[in-house]
C-alpha cells in the first residue's frame, strides 16, 4: 500500500502539536505494516502554489500543475492528514492543495444527469487534528476543519474516513502534554485499524 502524509502546519515538527498527533499515528501504523510506503508532502516545505489563471487555463486544456497534482494524488491508497486549526477552518495552504487535487476527469467526473461522481475510490482517510481551543457542541457547528476535509474527500470518492482531534493544545504547556498523553492511545487504536 502506498500512503501518503500531507501536513499542513507550518510549524517544525518537533513544535507542531497536529505533527506530534500524526507522528505517533505513523510509528504505530508502520509497526503494523512494515511493507506500507508511508511518503510526507510537507506543504509548506514544497510551497505548494494557489490556482492562478494560468494553472486554470492549463487544467481546461487537460495540462499543467492540476493534473500532474491529482495524477499523483491518485497513486496513493491511504491519505493521513495533519493540520491545525485555523480560523475555524484550515490552513490555506491545505485549501490550496485541494483546489489542485479536485480535477474534474482525475478525481471527479459528471454523470451524464450532471451528478458529480468521486472517482478516488476505495481509497481511506485519516485527518489528524489540533485547536487551540475547545468545541463542544453547539460551538462545534462552527468547526469547519475536520467536516471540510471529510466531505470533500466524500466529493471525490472516498468514503472511508477518520478523524481524531486534539483540542485546547493552546492551554499551558503541562496541560497540553496530559492532554496528548491521554489521548496517545486512541490515535494507537485508529493507527492499528488504518
Ligand atoms: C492563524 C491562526 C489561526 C488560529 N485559529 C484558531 C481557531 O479559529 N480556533 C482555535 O481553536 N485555534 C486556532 N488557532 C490555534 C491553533 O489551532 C493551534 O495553535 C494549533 O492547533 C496548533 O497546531 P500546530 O502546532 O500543529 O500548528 C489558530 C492559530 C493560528 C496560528
Amino acid at each position: 500500500m502506498k500512503v501518503l502524509y500531507i501536513k499542513a502546519s507550518p510549524k517544525p515538527k518537533d513544535e507542531s502539536a497536529s505533527h506530534r498527533i500524526a507522528e505517533a499515528f505513523i510509528e504505530e501504523y508502520k509497526k503494523n505494516n512494515p511493507k506500507d510506503e508511508v511518503t510526507e508532502l510537507n506543504l509548506h516545505d514544497e510551497g505548494c502554489q494557489y490556482v492562478d489563471y494560468e494553472i486554470l487555463c492549463d487544467s481546461f486544456e487537460g495540462k499543467g500543475l492540476m493534473m500532474e497534482t491529482a495524477n499523483k494524488f491518485m497513486e496513493y491508497d491511504k491519505y493521513i492528514i495533519s493540520s491545525p486549526m485555523w480560523n475555524l477552518s484550515i490552513p490555506a495552504i491545505l485549501k490550496a492543495y485541494i483546489d489542485l487535487i479536485t480535477v474534474k476527469g482525475i478525481t471527479f467526473k459528471y454523470s451524464k444527469l450532471g451528478i458529480p461522481i468521486g472517482l478516488a475510490k476505495g481509497k481511506k482517510t485519516v485527518y489528524l487534528g489540533s485547536r487551540g481551543g475547545g468545541y463542544p457542541f453547539p460551538l462545534s457547528l462552527i468547526a469547519f476543519d475536520m467536516r471540510y476535509i471529510k466531505y470533500i474527500f466524500r466529493f471525490i470518492g472516498i468514503k472511508n474516513f477518520k478523524s481524531f482531534i486534539l483540542e485546547n493544545v493552546d492551554k499551558s504547556p503541562e496541560k497540553t502534554k496530559q492532554n496528548f498523553e491521554n489521548n496517545l492511545e486512541k490515535v494507537r487504536k485508529l493507527a492499528r485499524k488504518f
